[in-house]
This record gives C-alpha cells, sequence and structure tokens, in this order.
C-alpha cells in the first residue's frame, strides 16, 4: 500500500487526478471506477481542467460507479447519476453511454446487482478504482457489518452515514434510508485502488482501516489485502 499524507486538499485533488490521467494515458479505453460525495469534487474539477486544456482525452473511457440512492433517478438532484453528470460527466467528452451508475430505481434490485456485476466482468473488470470513505469505514454503501459482501446488492444505510449525508439535501428526513451498492467482490478485482480522505475527522478511521485490524466493522480494511493501492489523506 502505498500511504501518502499531503498538508491540502487541494493537493489531494492534483495528486488524485495526476493519477487518473496516467490511467487513461497508459490505457485510452479504460474502466474507471468512480465515486460520489464531497472528497473527489477537487479532483473532477482538476480532470475537467485537463480535458479543457486538451491533456486528458475521456472520449474512448467507460465508467462504472459505486452506488446510487434507492428510489432517487438521474433528474433528482440528489441523485448519483445527476452528481456525475453535474461534477464531471457534463464538462468533460465522454460518452454519456459509456458512463454506468446503479438504478436505483430497478424494480428488482437484486436483478439490477446482478446484471450491473455482469457487466464489469463483460467491460473486462475495473482497471482504476476511486474511493472515498465513510465516517464508519464505509467504502461505497457497504455498512460495517459481521460479514464483507460480495456482490452489488441493496443496503440498509447507517444512521451515520443518513446524518453525514444530509448536508447534501434540505432536511434529514429526506435522505434516502436505502441505496444499492457495489459490493467488495467488484472493488477488491478492480486492478488498482485510488482511496481519498480529507479533513481531520477522517483521521482516525483511516487509521484504523489502513493500520488495524481486518474487520467487516470497518469495511475499507479489507483493502489491506488489495495489492495496489493508494492511499492520500490529507488533514485538511
Ligand atoms: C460515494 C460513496 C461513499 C463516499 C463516502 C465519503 O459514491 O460511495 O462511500 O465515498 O460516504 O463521502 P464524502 O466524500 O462526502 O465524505
Amino acid at each position: 500500500m502505498k500511504y501518502i499524507v499531503v498538508n491540502t486538499y487541494e493537493e489531494l485533488s492534483n495528486k488524485a487526478a495526476d493519477l487518473i490521467a496516467a490511467q487513461i494515458l497508459v490505457k485510452p479505453n479504460c474502466v474507471l471506477g468512480l465515486a460520489t460525495g464531497s472528497s473527489p469534487v477537487g479532483t473532477y474539477q482538476r480532470l475537467i481542467a485537463d480535458n479543457k486544456a486538451g491533456k486528458i482525452d475521456f472520449s474512448t473511457v467507460t465508467s462504472v460507479n459505486l452506488d446510487e440512492y434507492v428510489g432517487l433517478d438521474g433528474s433528482n438532484d440528489q441523485s448519483y447519476r445527476y452528481f456525475m453528470n453535474d461534477n464531471l460527466f457534463d464538462h468533460v467528452n465522454i460518452d454519456k453511454a459509456k458512463t454506468f451508475v446503479p438504478n436505483g430505481c430497478a424494480a428488482d434490485l437484486a436483478a439490477e446487482g446482478k446484471a450491473y456485476d455482469e457487466m464489469i466482468k463483460e467491460l473486462g473488470g475495473i482497471d482504476l478504482q476511486l474511493l472515498g470513505i465513510g465516517l464508519d469505514g464505509h467504502i461505497g454503501f457497504n455498512e460495517p457489518d459481521s460479514v464483507f459482501t460480495g456482490p452489488t446488492h441493496e443496503v440498509k444505510l447507517d444512521e451515520s452515514t443518513i446524518e453525514a449525508n444530509a448536508r447534501f439535501f434540505q432536511s434529514k428526513e429526506e435522505v434516502p434510508t436505502t441505496a444499492i451498492t457495489m459490493g467488495m467482490l467488484s472493488i477488491m478485482q478492480a486492478k488498482k485502488v485510488l482511496l481519498i480522505a480529507n479533513g481531520a475527522k477522517k483521521k482516525a478511521i483511516v487509521e484504523k482501516a489502513f493500520f488495524g485490524p481486518i474487520d467487516p466493522q470497518v469495511p475499507a480494511s479489507i483493502l489491506q489485502l488489495h495489492p495496489d493501492v493508494t492511499v492520500i489523506f490529507s488533514e485538511n
């Protein structure tokens, strides 16, 4: 594992964007695993700037996102599909038809999960998976549990996750209580993993996940078993 500590969110975002840009350079038709939330916003801004400056070409890139709230479709401004369009896809030359986000409105979420995993397999797997980390150690929406869950599946969100995500909604009551998330299998099968975390309040969970025991109560700790993980942490 490469554990990189930087001072500022800007440095974190620049380093993460450099890694993603390098991935696209060495494999222009790569599959990027992408995340939402506040952590990757700066990284996406740098990627947009680089794309506009002609330094990165997304035209042959495919993307697969980690997760989506159940019940929110892409037109809902709190959905993760909307977030991705707004924070990245609408501003770079990626082919939207090659950007995938789990469908949180699928009538049969178990079938949707199975189809999503199948699609990732058919794409040849994920070359580089970008991750944030929740205060409870979740990655994607894989919440603390008694076991690590493999396939893409429906999850009930923890109270702490609902509280943390309430900042994006008008009120806590509006935060969906369930989501569909890529499971540990697709994440662990990614060829490379890049986890970014910023802010003093994330320090304890990042240290627990990467320097503590591997424990499904700290979902991100499974990444200690991944052969190619880069963690970038900034206190600010
Ligand atoms: C988002 C996701 C989540 C977030 C995590 C951290 O697609 O899968 O695991 O990465 O909740 O969120 P932020 O970055 O908002 O602190």
